[in-house]
């Protein structure tokens, strides 16, 4: 992994260890089961993460109808749903293999209200379909990186969005390159299952470092056919 830098602890600078090694569902579900509790008080603050905030600022800019559903993937303990819901979106569901994740999600509120309409477990690496057709925008921040969602995930969500449905989802830089996704993005542009395709260089950390991808996010934003 790539040193940190900047004035991180070292329990922050572990966790992202320990998050960079955890490969596939069981080693993530075991990973974010004890990480839950402290997730946002320890990590987000610590590490200056602003990745969600920066994710929504992307999806908003082209999110016409805020009342319309939206599924946020690897919903985590919610903070993509807070930022959204205080941008005005009404309709948020998370999807998430966490239970202890979800449960945090699920106590999180906006102007007294729940963030989530519904919140969903599920693994979507495996078998999992969610409803076809169902969501109207996409959104994803700290997901898609080592050891979680490859570009084959992007599937799933495209088949549970509806025609012309907004996409923003944030792709860790190395991994991004790692995969190959702006050729297999670009390939499903081609194809026609999707449209208006580009990428957002933006920063997960406030105090991102310019040498390190792995401080990075490729946004892919692109609308479905
Ligand atoms: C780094 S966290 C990001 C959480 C939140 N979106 C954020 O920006 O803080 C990654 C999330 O992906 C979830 N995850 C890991 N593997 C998954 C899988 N196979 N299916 C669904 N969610 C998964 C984890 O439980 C965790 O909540």
């Amino acid at each position: 992994m790539t040193e940190q830098t900047g004035p991180r602890s070292r329990d922050t600078e572990l966790a992202l260890e320990k998050a960079y090694a955890a490969k596939g569902p069981e080693a993530n579900r075991e990973l974010y089961a004890s990480w839950a509790k402290t997730y946002e008080s320890g990590f987000i603050v610590d590490s200056g993460y602003v990745y969600h905030q920066e994710v929504v600022k992307a999806f908003c800019e082209g999110f016409s109808d805020s009342s319309q559903p939206v599924l946020d993937v690897g919903c985590g303990t919610g903070v993509v749903g807070g930022e959204l819901a205080k941008l005005g979106v009404s309709v948020i569901d998370g999807v998430d293999i966490s239970p202890e994740m979800l449960a945090e999600a699920a106590a999180k509120t906006c102007n007294g209200r729940p963030v989530y309409r519904q919140l969903i477990e599920a693994d979507l690496t495996g078998q999992t379909e969610l409803a076809v057709g169902a969501y109207a925008g996409i959104v994803s921040s700290g997901a898609f990186t080592h050891g979680i969602f490859g570009p084959e995930t992007i599937l799933k969500l495209i088949r549970a969005a509806s025609p012309g449905a907004r996409f923003a989802l944030g792709i860790n830089s190395a991994h991004f390159e790692e995969f190959g996704f702006a050729d297999w993005l670009g390939q499903h542009q081609s194809d026609g299952h999707i449209s208006e395709l580009h990428f957002e260089l933006r920063p997960i950390y406030g105090d991102a470092d310019e040498a390190d991808p792995n401080q990075w996010s490729r946004i892919a934003v692109f609308s479905a056919s």
